[in-house]
């Protein structure tokens, strides 16, 4: 090999200490490992290896604090405090952009793009708007150095720290595939956002925690991204999607020249983009993609508020430069708000199938994200009260992804002086019975089993997708058949027959022998997973029922088993438990099941039998919890503890005796440190057992 081709570095590489070499590949392959994860969403290995080669690297950076990269993945862990934001400038101004509603708007942004620069072409890169924050990351030779919110457009404030923990973001560029430099400057801008999913299990478990849940994706972002605490940011889901650049240097880099070949660049360097980007070769084009992306809105995985085009050769983009306040190169079309004004004139109480008294807003029916609203829900008693709404306010209303609409709040300077307090009912608006609110809990109930109401809507339950999922009868049908009297429990339905149905008004030969052939074939093929979905016990989900109906042989079996029992099996916690033995030992409850199994509806499933208690162990009659990281697997830390004799718990609660935390415990350590529940190493936790207390 000729001298000049020798591999660089090739004599100092002998001179590197093996921890620290073994550092720097860890880094490398933590990194690779966190792409595949959180950007490709492919992980190439199981979450205890990836925790293991984790460890490994904050151990030796520990022991070798000098040597630690300053991209390492550590670093992304939450934790410094700083003390207030920094402002400082943007080298480029972040501009906002100027919207069109119309296609005439829009053909009107063309001509005027086309005037500026006749020779512009006429493709545009278009991507969904996302409704998030926007952020400016600045790359040095690769490394992330810095980021700033938009803040003002000419000065943000400084976020690096917060930024680092965000894992869709590099700390280091990925060299390019096919070989080359990296930059030796980039600034990076794009969105950060909150998937929907993501949001919604945060509010869960803030609501969970007794914790003051976030109005929408967009300020929970805002919040995180400004904490001074990166601990906090860590805690929120958030992700970053790239779209465009600040200033660039591109260095010894190959530079982009359309805007589609700069997404596909983001994209090597380890970014994620905006969802379902496309190229389009004109104008109407461009028309044909915003109205694909606003029928789909709803579908995407973030919030969006509209489509963007942009002129995608760069070149031209520079030379047509900005207004005053926004880009001649780019526009937004923006889509109706999610949000909207609108009049309360009333509440009404509507009762679920649990016999929840949920109270329900009803508006002047006003446009929604496109979709009219006349009723949203007001959540329960606490919430009217918190959110301090009045009959005759103006309310400001939202929906949200999938969700139902609410009211987020009033709008107190439109308040008129004769708004009314609403008084709360205590008693069931349909049966009249008195409704009770249990301790702790913000829902009034209707506890009367026989009220039409909870009748009503535990059939619609049972013939639904999530119980027996009984096909083509319409809830106006089941109204019929309830009101009628005729069906008073799901067991009912199943003794229903052609020329009974042919006394109902508008009811057809046809129709009514489709009702019984899909209530026969429901007999026969409903599984025990749907069957126990089906009876709608409360607090039992889809996959709880899936759960039990894996441990249990049928009916019978779960029937009989104890709360403590029930408690063993996974995310199953003491109040899930109680509620399933509470149902069961209601009479009505058991009758019911008895006729089910004389009807021949007894599905029945191999079960693994749940392991009994070991009554004389030395941790007997004690509920413990693991969570975090632990050296071992949780669930071999579960059979050891269970071999002992203990109960291992579902959730963190008052009855729990221990929380074992390895490292990286979250939320349940902080509730176990509310409830004063002791908490455990996993060497105190090895102690005990050895111990034997
Ligand atoms: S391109 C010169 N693409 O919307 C502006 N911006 O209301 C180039 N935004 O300031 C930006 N989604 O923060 C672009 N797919 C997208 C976007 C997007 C959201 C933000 C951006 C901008 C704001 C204007």
């Amino acid at each position: 090999m000729p001298l000049d081709d020798l591999p660089l570095f090739t004599q100092p590489v002998a001179s590197v200490p093996p921890e620290k070499a073994r550092m720097d590949a860890l880094v490398a392959e933590l990194e690779h490992h966190n792409y595949c994860y959180h950007v490709l969403d492919a992980p190439e290995i199981s979450d205890d290896a990836y925790d293991a080669l984790f460890r490994e690297l904050l151990a030796l950076e520990a022991a070798h604090p000098q040597w630690r990269s300053p991209h390492s993945p550590t670093l992304r862990v939450g934790g410094g405090l700083l003390s207030g934001l920094v402002k400082k400038a943007h080298r480029r101004r972040m501009y906002g952009l100027d919207n069109v509603f119309n296609a005439e708007e829009w053909r009107d942004f063309v001509e005027r793009m086309r005037r500026a620069l006749p020779e512009a072409p006429l493709a545009f890169w278009c991507d969904p708007k996302l409704d998030g924050l926007a952020l400016e990351i600045v790359y040095e030779n690769g490394v992330l150095t810095e980021a700033l919110t938009r803040g003002d457009g000419e000065i943000g404030e400084v976020v690096t720290a917060a930024v680092r923990t965000i894992k869709t973001i590099p700390l280091r560029l990925r060299p390019p595939a096919q070989g080359g430099e990296l930059p030796a400057r980039l600034e990076v801008r794009g969105e950060v956002v909150i998937f929907k999913a993501d949001f919604a299990a945060l509010n869960e478990r803030r609501d969970a925690l007794g914790q003051k849940t976030f109005a929408n994706p967009r300020n929970a972002a805002a919040g995180a991204l400004r904490q001074l605490d990166t601990t906090a940011t860590s805690a929120v889901p958030l992700r970053f999607l790239a779209y465009s650049l600040g200033d660039a240097d591109w260095g010894g880099a190959q530079p982009c020249r359309l805007q589609s070949e700069l997404m596909a660049r983001l994209r090597d360097y380890g970014f994620q983009t905006p969802p379902d980007g496309r190229l389009c070769a004109g104008p109407a084009e461009v028309e044909t993609y915003v109205e694909q992306v606003r029928q789909r809105r709803e579908s995407f995985d973030m919030e969006i508020d509209g489509a963007v085009a942009k002129q995608d050769d760069l070149e031209a983009q520079e030379a047509l430069g900005h207004t005053a306040r926004a880009p001649r190169f780019a526009v937004a079309f923006k889509f109706p708000a999610m949000q909207a004004r609108t009049i309360l004139r009333g509440i009404e109480i509507q009762v679920g199938r649990t016999g929840v008294l949920t109270p329900v807003a009803i508006l002047d029916p006003v446009a929604v994200g496109g979709v009219m609203v006349s009723r949203a829900t007001l959540h329960n008693e606490d919430e009217i009260r918190a959110k301090n709404i009045r009959i005759g306010d103006t309310v400001l209303v939202q929906r949200a992804g999938d969700v139902i609409p609410e009211v987020v709040g009033p709008v107190l300077e439109a308040r008129p002086a004769d708004a009314a307090e609403f008084v709360f009912p205590h008693v069931c608006p349909v049966c009249g019975q008195p409704a009770h609110r249990e301790e702790g809990e913000a829902a009034w109930r209707c506890d009367n089993l026989a009220c039409p109401a909870i009748r009503l809507r535990a059939i619609s339950h049972f013939v639904s997708k999530a119980g027996l999922d009984i096909g083509g009868i319409g809830q106006k049908w089941i109204e019929q058949l309830v009101s009628s009297g005729r069906v008073q429990s799901p067991p009912d339905l199943f003794t229903l027959t052609v020329p009974e149905l042919l006394q109902y008004d508008r009811m057809g030969d046809s129709l009514a022998q489709k009702f019984v052939d899909a209530i026969e074939q429901a007999r026969h093929t409903a599984t025990l997973a749907r069957l126990i979905c089906g009876l709608g016990i409360r607090h039992v989900g889809e996959q709880t029922a899936r759960q039990l109906a894996r441990h249990y042989a049928d009916l019978d079996a779960l029937a009989h088993a104890g709360t403590e029992e029930l408690m063993r099996l996974e995310d199953i916690g003491p109040e899930v438990a109680s509620s399933i033995r509470a149902f069961f030992a209601n009479a009505a409850n058991a009758a019911m099941l008895e006729r089910f199994r004389a009807l021949g509806l007894w599905p029945s499933a191999p079960a693994e039998p749940a392991q009994a208690a070991v009554a004389d162990g030395p941790l007997a009659g004690k509920t413990i919890l693991f969570t975090g990281t632990l050296s071992m697997k949780r669930d071999d830390a579960a059979k050891m503890a269970e071999a002992c004799g203990a109960a291992i718990a579902g959730g963190v609660s008052k009855k729990l005796d221990y929380l074992v935390a390895g490292e990286k415990a979250g939320s349940k350590r902080e509730k176990a440190e509310k409830l004063g529940i002791p908490i455990l190493s996993e060497q105190e936790f090895l102690d005990m057992l050895r111990r034997g207390e």
